[in-house]
């Protein structure tokens, strides 16, 4: 059979003009049909993989993947016309023993063979049995979460079970830019080692997979079995509706729902989160309605059923944005038994310093409609930073934690962040819990997770001091990663500020202050280090740290390409991404007014963990 194909091959290339026929691996034919049209056949696959050249300047061209003459795929992509920038795999493991047939639709002629060398990326198209995913870039964070190669954004379907953490993404495998929305998968034994798995959820008829959520499904009230796993997320095809996947293998693989959609709201509406309500014995679900600026929220018995009970947020805190990734959940007061309701709402644009970004809502839920305690007009963020969005749970968590991940980036300029193998990386994971202010409201802690304590190296410590106009200056130790925890106290009264500054040789610096005038705590990115390739990237955020004690505590997490501040334990958190083109090695202290009194510093480096590597 395969001598057979193989010899058909060399006869049809020798009948061929030479305009149609492209110098490739042996088994990849180009058939170069239209200006806007070429098909590559792979017949018999053998190899694993195809690797396709990509340049992201380029137009997205448009790929009907078939095999065996069925419809399997449909991919977009920058296709390299010139310099590839990097290569996707595709991953041919799927099609072993069928006859592939890519058809590929470019938007303009350019590409054609007929332009010679012009069409590069059809010359480049090579069959390959490896994938090879070792990091190429310096920015990549050493210990938050990254896909090994390809776009990511939000985080989905977050769920626990059996001793793992599962996180899928929002991923593109077919080049660092959105485009393709399917489901990456990760796994963690302590949440912060992250293992690759294998693409989870692929886009189906209904549309590519945009965000949504997942449980374990304990009682088998869907009938997929005791514990399965159900996820249920948005199919964005002509329409946005939400569809129902479920896995009986622990969240590895899934299978569709063959009754889907699930939920079809005549509106614009995604990002399905739902959670099982004890009291009222009902899974409860939230979904935005995101250009209402409104939640609706269903109820079912059963996963498959839904019934819209309310909706909530019509003229509700900002409604500067889209509304987007809700998450209702009841959350703990600190040092009391009591419980609240706390409804997360990511928007975008509108975010306080542009862009995206995460509010909140407290208040209470009777199984039916969400009330919020404070009147319309508040608005609060859960972190002060610009990177810090699509902020949701995990479910099934040890203890009933409320554990979040955040997307580090901001669609403002997420798509041009300078790194090419791979974007995006995941905030740490963080617990959330309400504290009561003076003011008497409540308001949410976002505190590192205590899984992240594990991530310390060797400590550094510095002693107390009084720090002047003049500054003093500590060396951080050298880390190979640039990865650092930074704590301490301070007290800082009203007469009083404290510059914090992280700085590299370059003289790039990270410039933080606390003015314990109105509390405001500020982080200045503007000459941090590559800021240039967005203008809506270079600047100052800042906000003021609830409460009226002067003393204050200060826990930093800095990485490669990002810095996460957490004042007073989460009541303040404030996250975003640097750039710098050398690690930061030196911490400098300076006071305004009479002198800070700044307690033992102590600095950890943070070791490499694994960064998910391989396709497997
Ligand atoms: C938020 C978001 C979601 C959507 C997804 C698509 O960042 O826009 O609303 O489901 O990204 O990737």
């Amino acid at each position: 059979m395969k001598i057979f194909d193989s010899l058909l091959t060399t006869a049809l290339i020798s009948l061929a003009p030479a305009s149609m026929m492209a110098e490739n691996s042996p088994g990849i034919e180009i058939l170069n049909l239209a200006p806007n049209n070429i098909m590559v056949k792979i017949p018999d696959v053998e190899s694993n993989f195809l690797l396709i050249p990509v340049e992201e300047s380029q137009p997205v061209s448009h790929i009907r993947v078939v095999a065996d003459n069925n419809l399997e795929d449909y991919i977009n992509i920058a296709l390299a016309a010139g310099k590839a920038d990097y290569y996707v795999p595709l991953d041919l493991r799927r099609f072993k023993g069928k006859d592939l047939l890519l058809d590929v639709r470019t938007t303009n002629d350019r590409y054609t063979l007929r332009d010679g060398d012009e069409a590069t990326w059809a010359n480049k198209l090579t069959l390959a049995d490896d994938f090879d995913t070792t990091n190429t870039e310096y920015w990549r964070p050493s210990y938050h979460h990254t896909p090994a190669y390809g776009w990511m954004n939000d985080p989905n379907g977050m769920f626990y079970q059996d001793g793992l953490w599962h996180l899928y993404y929002q991923y593109n495998p077919y080049g660092s830019k959105w485009e393709n929305m399917t489901w990456g998968h990760s796994t963690s034994p302590d949440l912060i080692n992250w293992d690759a798995q294998p693409i989870a959820i692929r886009p189906t008829a209904l549309g590519t997979i945009f965000s949504g959520s997942a449980v374990v499904d304990k009682d088998n009230t869907a009938g997929f079995g005791k514990d399965a796993i159900v996820a249920i997320f948005t199919t964005a095809g002509a329409s946005q509706t939400q569809s129902m996947a479920y896995s009986t293998d622990g969240g590895k693989t899934f299978t569709q729902y063959a009754a889907n959609p699930v939920i079809a709201y005549e509106r614009e509406s995604r990002d399905p989160n739902f959670f099982w309500d004890a009291r009222h014995n009902q899974w409860v679900l939230t979904l935005v309605s995101a250009l209402d600026h409104e939640i609706l929220i269903y109820t079912s018995p059963n996963l498959k059923d839904w019934t819209l009970a309310s909706k909530f947020g019509h003229g509700f805190g900002s409604q500067a944005g889209v509304w987007e990734c809700p998450d209702l959940m009841e959350v703990p007061v600190e040092g009391s038994d009591e419980k609240k309701w706390v409804l997360i709402i990511n928007i975008n644009p509108g975010g306080p310093f542009g862009g995206s970004a995460a509010q909140y809502f407290v208040g209470d839920f009777d199984g039916k409609t969400f009330t919020c305690d404070t009147p319309p007009e508040v608005t609060r963020w859960m972190d002060y930073g610009k990177d810090h969005y699509a902020t949701v749970s995990f479910s099934n968590a040890p203890d009933d934690r409320k554990t979040v991940i955040a997307w580090m980036s901001n669609w403002q300029y997420a798509n041009e962040v300078p790194t090419k193998q791979y974007r995006s990386a995941n905030s740490l994971p963080r617990d959330l819990s309400l504290f009561k202010a003076p003011d008497g409201q409540y308001y949410l802690t976002s505190a590192p997770s205590p899984e992240v304590d594990a991530l310390r190296g060797s400590l550094k410590k510095f002693g107390s001091a009084t720090i002047s106009s003049k500054g003093k200056s500590f060396q951080l130790p050298s880390s190979e990663t640039g990865g650092y925890e930074i704590q301490f106290e301070a007290t800082v009264a009203d007469n009083q500020k404290l510059s914090i500054v992280l700085s590299n040789a370059d003289g790039e610096e990270v410039v933080m202050k606390l003015d314990g005038a109105d509390r405001r705590f500020s982080m200045d990115r503007s000459k941090s280090g590559e800021v240039s390739f967005s203008d809506n990237f270079s600047g100052v955020t800042f906000a003021e740290v609830p409460g009226n004690s002067t003393s204050f505590s200060f826990r930093f997490f800095i990485d490669r390409s990002s810095i996460e501040a957490f004042i007073d334990g989460g009541h303040l958190a404030m996250t975003n991404l640097l750039f710098p083109r050398k690690p930061y090695t030196t911490l400098t202290l300076r006071s305004e007014g009479p002198g800070v009194k700044v307690q033992p510093v102590s600095v950890w480096t943070i070791s490499p963990k694994r960064v998910p590597q391989g396709v497997k």
